[in-house]
C-alpha cells in the first residue's frame, strides 16, 4: 500500500476502487472455487505466518462469522461497548484471504499493520488454512450453520454483494450449492473438514442454532475456550450487545462500512433476518425433499448434529 492509500478509510478506499468492482469470476485453488483476486494472491495467503497468540474464526460464508467476531471482541474488552466501536468489523478482525482491487487493503495488508494477538476471520476450508496456524498451535473457533438456512442467507448475500458471482434464480442456486460451485466451495466438505480435525487441532466447533437457542451458554463456552474470565453481569451485557437487533443497529457491526458499489444493502441488508428456519419460507416442499435426499448422501460419512429448526 502506498502512503496515500494507507491514509484512506476503508470506506473511502472502496469508493475509490468502485470502477473496478465487478462480479469477479471464480478460480479453483486445489479444487476450491475462490474469487479470482484471492486465487491470484494465493501464494502469499498460504505463506501467512500467524503469531501463536492469534485466534482464527473459521466459517463457511454466512454461518455467523460477524456475530462471533463481535462476541469475541467484547469478551476481549470485558464487555466495553465503546472500545468495540473503535472500527468496523473487518478492520478490528481482518479477513485473512480477502483481496480486492487497489486501493482496498487486503486482509494481509491489514494484518501486517496490527500487533498480535489478532482475531482473524477466514472462510477457507480446513485444507486451505495456512499451515502456520496449526504449526503455531493457534486457537481456532469454527461456526457451522444448518445447510438450508446457510444457503438462503448466502443467496441473499450474493444478490447484494456485487463482487460475488450472479446468484441467478433460487432453484438453480440450490443446485450450485449442492454441487459446491459457490465461492469457497462445498458447504458439505467445509463443515466436515473442520469437524474431523477439531480434536487434533483443539478447534472449538460451534453451531449458529445453539447460539440462537441459548446465546449465554455459547458466550460462556467461548469465554472458557479463550481462558478468559468475565463477570456474570458482563456476560449478560455481551449477550445483549450481540443480539441481532443490537448488531443490526450498530454501524460498526452491520457492514454499513462497505458502500453500495460492493454491498448494496438496499437489495438485502447484511443483517437480514438472523433466524433459524427461514429456509421454510424459501424452499418448496419438493425442493426440500430433493435437497434432504442429496444431503443424506453427502453427509453419510459423518454425524454432525445440525438442527434446521429450533
Ligand atoms: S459473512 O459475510 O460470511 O461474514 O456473513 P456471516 O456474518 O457469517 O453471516 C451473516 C448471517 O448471520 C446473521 N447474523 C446474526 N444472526 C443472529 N444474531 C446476530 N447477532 C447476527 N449477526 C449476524 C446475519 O443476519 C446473516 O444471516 P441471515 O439469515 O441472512 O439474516
Amino acid at each position: 500500500m502506498s502512503e496515500e492509500e494507507g491514509n484512506l478509510s476503508y470506506k473511502e478506499a472502496i469508493e475509490k476502487a468502485s470502477s473496478s468492482i465487478t462480479r469477479f469470476p471464480l478460480i479453483h485453488i486445489r479444487g476450491v472455487p475462490l474469487m479470482c483476486h484471492i486465487a491470484s494472491n494465493w501464494d502469499s495467503i498460504w505463506a501467512f505466518r500467524p503469531d501463536p497468540s492469534d485466534l482464527l474464526i473459521a466459517t463457511y460464508p454466512k454461518a455467523g462469522t460477524t456475530w462471533t467476531q463481535e462476541i469475541i471482541d467484547l469478551l476481549l474488552h470485558n464487555g466495553d461497548a465503546e472500545a468495540c466501536k473503535r472500527a468496523p468489523t473487518p478492520i478490528r478482525s481482518p479477513f485473512l484471504e480477502i483481496c480486492s482491487p487497489p486501493p482496498i487493503p487486503s486482509g494481509l495488508d491489514l494484518l501486517k499493520k496490527m500487533d498480535p494477538p489478532r482475531v482473524i476471520k477466514t472462510h477457507l476450508p480446513f485444507q486451505l488454512v495456512p499451515p502456520g496456524f496449526w504449526e503455531n498451535k493457534c486457537k481456532a473457533i469454527y461456526v457451522a450453520r444448518n445447510a438450508k438456512d446457510n444457503l438462503v442467507s448466502y443467496y441473499y448475500f450474493d444478490l447484494m454483494n456485487k463482487t460475488q458471482p450472479e446468484p441467478g434464480p433460487f432453484d438453480g442456486y440450490i443446485g450450485k450449492f449442492m454441487r459446491g460451485e459457490l465461492s469457497w466451495g462445498s458447504w458439505y466438505d467445509h463443515v466436515k473438514s473442520y469437524w474431523v480435525e477439531k480434536e487434533k487441532r483443539n478447534i472449538l466447533y460451534l453451531f449458529y442454532e445453539d447460539m440462537k437457542e441459548n446465546p449465554r451458554r455459547e458466550v460462556l463456552r467461548i469465554m472458557k475456550y479463550l481462558d478468559l474470565s468475565v463477570s456474570d453481569e458482563v456476560i449478560n451485557q455481551i449477550v445483549e450487545l450481540t443480539s441481532f437487533k443490537s448488531m443490526k443497529e450498530n454501524p460498526m457491526a452491520n457492514y454499513s462500512c462497505i458502500p453500495s458499489p460492493v454491498f448494496d444493502q438496499s437489495i438485502s441488508p447484511f443483517m437480514r433476518k438472523g433466524e433459524v428456519g427461514d429456509w421454510k419460507n424459501h424452499f418448496t416442499p419438493e425442493q426440500a425433499k430433493m435437497f434432504d435426499e442429496d444431503y443424506e448422501q453427502q453427509m453419510k460419512d459423518v454425524n454432525i448434529p445440525f438442527k434446521s429448526l429450533i
